[in-house]
């Protein structure tokens, strides 16, 4: 009989204080990393709770009521978060996008968007401000984030299928509550709206043409993404991985599509539209076409660690600098401190996972312990 190893997890994940150069005020112009990526987008985890258990991401046997989430004091408050926001703007980043777990969850959610919404990039305009979610509480909330300045969300939904809905959310929650924060958010404007469905061989793969044809004609942006092997949970396999050129054959036999040039270099989707004018998806094929080489992401986790990559091992502690740490005599750092010692650390970044996958420096990788999904957000 197999027998499933259940890994330990907790959120002491491995993290080392950034260093702050001696000439800090000296270190100008916005850096780019050793693969010549600049840094563009800044994903922002508020909290690591959530109200599913998707299979893949959360499963319930790990994350039970003995799991240790963290505790409020730890997590970065709304002028922290702020604070290192503004510096990360200051080093080029131009889209700020709120995760979770459920950012949702996070009380009072909007008075950060307010705040994010009051910075401005290089360019003297607001960052680009969206949100990731699983829906669940959307059709409450859109309305007031679209009024804090909020752009976009985007709802993770894995089926439209009830039954499929509540088998992949493992927490029996309806598809129909997830339906109407989709409407809500169309309602308030917060467009495009978009949807992203991880797509599981065996599991939900039935439910491609059903989403595809729910959301067709609506606006809305359905992308599918390949399932990955993101953290040490979820008992990721590869004969679980559709690849996408299967999702675009089997809706290219009912609807023909046809391929879309990219919004910007970077992105994670390709782009295809259907031949009948019925709108756009996409497919984010991380696992068969991996997309590392323009990849100018950076995480920040609720507790301020930031990591260069969706499959880190290591995290770089801001929370250290921004509050001083008394183990070991750090005092909190100016802004200008800050600064250097993030264009430092992403000067030096080379993380691209997805390339090294199926190469030795790959495994290697894959035997260490990497950030859980909940921890920093999709
Ligand atoms: P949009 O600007 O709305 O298109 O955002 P996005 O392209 O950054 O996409 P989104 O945040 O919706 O990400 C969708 C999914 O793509 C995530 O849930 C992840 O599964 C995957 N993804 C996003 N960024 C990365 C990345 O840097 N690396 C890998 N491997 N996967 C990523
Ligand atoms: N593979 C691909 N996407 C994932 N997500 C979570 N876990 C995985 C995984 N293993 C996506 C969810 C959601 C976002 C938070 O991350 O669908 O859209
Ligand atoms: Fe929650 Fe999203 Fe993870 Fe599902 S994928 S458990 S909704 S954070
Ligand atoms: Fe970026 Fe890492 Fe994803 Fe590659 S695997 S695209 S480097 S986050």
């Amino acid at each position: 009989m197999s027998e499933r190893i259940i890994p330990i997890v907790d959120h002491l994940y491995a993290a080392s204080v950034p260093q702050v150069p001696a000439h800090a005020a000296d270190v100008q112009g916005q850096p780019t990393d050793r693969l010549h990526r600049p840094l563009h987008d800044l994903r922002i985890s508020v909290t690591d709770r959530c109200n599913f258990r998707c299979t893949y991401c959360m499963p319930k046997e790990i994350f039970d009521k003995h799991y240790e989430f963290l505790q409020h004091a730890d997590l970065l408050s709304f002028e922290e978060i702020t604070r290192a926001a503004r510096v990360f703007i200051d080093l080029g980043v131009r889209k700020i996008r709120l995760t979770g777990g459920e950012p949702l969850l996070r009380k009072h959610l909007e008075r950060l968007v307010d705040m994010l919404h009051g910075l401005r990039t290089l360019d003297g305009t607001p960052p680009e401000l969206t949100l990731t979610t699983n829906g669940s509480i959307l059709a409450r909330k859109a309305q007031q984030l679209k009024d804090a300045g909020l752009d976009r969300v985007t709802v993770s939904l894995d089926a439209l299928d009830d039954a499929a809905f509540r088998r992949m959310n493992d927490v029996d929650f309806p598809v129909a509550d997830v339906l109407h924060g989709i409407d809500a958010a169309i309602a308030a404007g917060l467009a495009p709206v978009k949807v992203n469905m991880v797509v599981k061989r065996g599991t939900n793969d039935a439910q491609i043409l059903p989403m595809a044809e729910h959301f067709r004609g609506t606006g809305v942006v359905l992308r599918f993404i390949e399932y990955m092997d993101v953290g040490n949970t979820n008992g990721w396999r590869m004969d679980e991985v559709l690849p996408s050129q299967q999702v675009i054959d089997r809706i290219h036999a009912v609807h023909p599509l046809h391929p879309l040039e990219p919004h910007s270099a970077g992105e994670t989707a390709q782009r295809w539209a259907y031949d009948d004018g019925a709108g756009e998806i996409g497919v984010i094929s991380s696992v068969t076409r991996a997309f590392c080489a323009s990849c100018n992401r950076a995480r920040l986790s609720m507790e301020g660690k930031l990591y260069l990559c969706l499959f880190a091992t290591h995290g770089h502690d801001l929370r250290a600098l921004l509050r001083g740490d008394p183990r070991t005599g750090l005092a909190p750092v100016s802004d200008a401190e800050l600064r250097a010692a993030l264009a430092q650390v992403w000067t030096q970044r080379d993380d691209r996972y997805s390339l090294l996958r199926g190469t030795a420096a790959g495994q290697s990788l894959r035997n260490e312990r990497k950030v859980e999904m909940s921890y920093i957000g999709g």
